[in-house]
């Protein structure tokens, strides 16, 4: 996959581009990323890529030509374009699975009070949100969109299994994990992980995923037609926090 950004600060990508996954996935040459200064795509001397919004009001606004003429030059015939913005659809696994299916991404990174209404009308395909907030640019919601879209891309993840058992894929979330020391402050690691009976771990494992969605993201189960095994999981879990609560009352 190929992904463009255009941003007016490029040099915010330098140090996570070589850095972990998505190091490793440029390295390798699975993911291509390509950060394009937007300031070299203005004319005259200053460079300028932002001016006061028509109609007055706070702050200022990116204008059109430099970024049409960006967008334009670095697209390919299979450009999806998206530019980061609080007003888009919200990012999620579905849609990040979705874009991992793409060859290539054209990113744009607004900043200011976000970029002329025009540059979206002429040259943009969709507008994507990382979350109802604002934040005063679009490079960490492309950095939050690439690292997400790389998890997909096959061998980027060493362990494939390792992004299908993550939390969303399957609809749940992961299951708790547990590693050495095998107790802390005495809290000790379910006995069961220790056993070495993989049929038994992979059934704790469902079950832990499946009441990790129900207390943490309870939402993730609305309109899932549950198996009789994970209703039942659910009922003794249900149970167990009753008997629980029952007992801290007496
Ligand atoms: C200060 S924001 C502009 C907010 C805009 N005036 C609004 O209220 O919709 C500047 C830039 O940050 C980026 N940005 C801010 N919050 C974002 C979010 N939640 N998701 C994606 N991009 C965001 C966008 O690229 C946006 O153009």
């Amino acid at each position: 996959m190929r992904i463009q950004v255009i941003t007016i600060f490029p040099e915010l990508f330098e140090p996570w581009l070589s850095t972990s996954l998505v190091g490793r996935a440029r390295t390798s040459g699975l993911v291509e990323v390509e950060v394009h200064d937007l300031r070299f795509f203005t004319e005259g001397r200053h460079r300028v890529v932002d001016d006061e919004p028509y109609g007055g009001g706070a702050g200022m606004v990116m204008t059109a030509p430099p970024w049409l003429r960006a967008v334009r030059e670095v697209s390919g015939p299979a450009s999806r374009r998206i530019v980061l913005s609080p007003q888009g659809r919200r990012l999620d696994d579905d849609k990040v699975q979705e874009l991992a299916e793409l060859e290539e991404l054209v990113l744009l990174c607004g900043r200011y009070e976000g970029l002329d209404q025009r540059v979206l009308d002429l040259v943009v395909d969709e507008e994507l949100s990382i979350g109802d907030f604002v934040l005063s640019g679009g490079e960490l919601p492309a950095m939050v969109t690439i690292e997400a879209v790389s998890r997909y891309i096959p061998g980027v993840v060493g362990r494939a299994t390792s992004v299908v058992e993550d939390s969303f894929h399957q609809g749940l979330l992961d299951y708790p994990h547990y590693t050495r020391p095998p107790e802390v402050e005495g809290l000790e690691v379910p006995p069961v992980l220790l056993q070495g009976n993989h049929a038994e771990i992979e059934r704790w494992r469902r079950e832990q995923a499946l009441i990790a969605t129900y207390d943490k993201r309870p939402d993730l189960l609305e309109g899932v037609e549950l198996t009789t095994e994970q209703r039942e999981v659910l009922a003794r879990h249900a149970s167990a926090i009753a008997c629980a609560a029952g007992e801290r009352a007496q």
